[in-house]
């Protein structure tokens, strides 16, 4: 089969496509015929191997040779102990524990695959997976964004940023999203209240203050978004520099037991798309779009990496598999 493999970290450049055998479904398996992957940050932090905790698994050399972890596709073949699933039912599932979405064929385990929801595209349900987990738990579980507060999202013109913004201001808040020049526009289309170019103003210094700040691209010092909050308020952080992740951690231990109750925390998202419901409904209901800013075909992954990687992608990019 073809598929889109490098070894070793990198610009997109080291992308090629190859030829690979199909993979065999194990035990518990199910191959799955890929049709729509969809990108993440995740993807292009695993290609560059930063920030540092991309290398888990792989400190020198990559661990898995084909990135792409949220996928939607059609049963092809089950292996032994795989009888939730018959061949040829459309299913999605993020595998971004052993990536491989970047090819015509994954085998997956079938606890983490589910069944399309009727009515949604297969490029909807690629785009689902990781933003759609990061969204629910950072804005409403863990979060807990409700009517009249003000939550501040850093990197919310991306994939993740698409549905928090969307789902904060469905529960009530007044949304601020953060990102580059060229995303002002796409994140006020979404809903956003107020909007801040983090490339000419630091929203840590406007003296504005948020009782959620869901950090996507964390690269700014803790203490100062610490400060950023309201008496109660959370900080959490999702991505960004291993520097800001480990003054977090070392700051969450620290702040403890504080009477002001604003907390610094690290969001350490359930992935899989069974947590996805309540979010799926949403999408189902027209409350809440899945905006695809770009498609590109698989041969065409070096650019649809270098597309996001460069700070372009409005909402989800989508490589579909012919
Ligand atoms: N905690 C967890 O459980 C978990 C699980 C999976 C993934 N993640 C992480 O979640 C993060 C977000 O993923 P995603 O797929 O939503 O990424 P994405 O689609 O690439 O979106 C990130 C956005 O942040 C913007 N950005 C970059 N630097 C910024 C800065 N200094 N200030 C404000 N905005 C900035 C980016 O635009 P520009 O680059 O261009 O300007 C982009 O729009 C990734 O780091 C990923 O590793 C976390």
């Amino acid at each position: 089969m073809k598929a889109v493999v490098y070894t070793r970290y990198g610009p997109p450049g080291v992308l090629r496509l190859a030829d690979v055998e199909k993979p065999v479904p194990k035990r518990g398996e199910v191959l799955v015929k890929v049709l729509a992957v969809s990108l993440n940050g995740s993807d292009w932090e695993t290609l560059r191997g930063k920030p540092l905790y991309s290398r888990i698994g792989g400190p020198f050399r990559p661990q898995h040779h084909v990135l792409g972890s949220d996928i939607a596709g059609r049963v092809e073949a089950t292996g032994p102990d795989a009888a939730l699933f018959r061949r040829g039912d459309a299913v999605f599932a993020d595998i971004l524990s052993h990536m491989g979405g970047f090819a015509e064929y994954a085998s997956v385990p079938q606890s983490a695959l589910s069944r399309i929801p009727a009515g949604m595209s297969y490029e909807e349900a690629a785009a689902l997976p990781q933003a759609g987990a990061i969204a629910l738990q950072g804005i409403r579980d863990k979060g807990r964004a409700g009517a009249g507060q003000a939550v501040l999202i850093n990197g919310a013109g991306g994939g993740s940023g698409m549905y928090a913004i969307q789902l904060a201001k469905l529960l009530g808040a007044e949304v601020t999203g953060v990102d580059n020049t060229g995303k002002l526009e796409f994140m006020r289309s979404l809903g956003a209240d107020h909007v801040i170019d983090y490339t000419r103003e630091d929203f840590t210094r406007n003296r504005r203050a948020y009782d959620l700040i869901l950090d996507l691209a964390a690269y700014r010092s803790p203490l100062a978004c610490r400060g950023s909050l309201k008496p109660g308020g959370r900080y959490l952080y999702v991505g960004g520099s291993v520097a800001t992740l480990l003054q977090v951690l070392l700051l969450a231990g620290l702040l403890t037991g504080r009477t002001d109750g604003r907390k610094i925390r690290v969001l350490a998202a359930r992935l899989g798309v069974q947590h996805l419901t309540p979010l799926i409904e949403l999408c189902q209901a027209g409350k809440i779009a899945t905006v695809i800013d770009r498609r590109y075909p698989l041969n065409e992954v070096p650019e649809a990496l270098r597309y996001l990687g460069e700070g372009n992608a409005k909402g989800k990019v989508i490589v579909t598999v012919e």
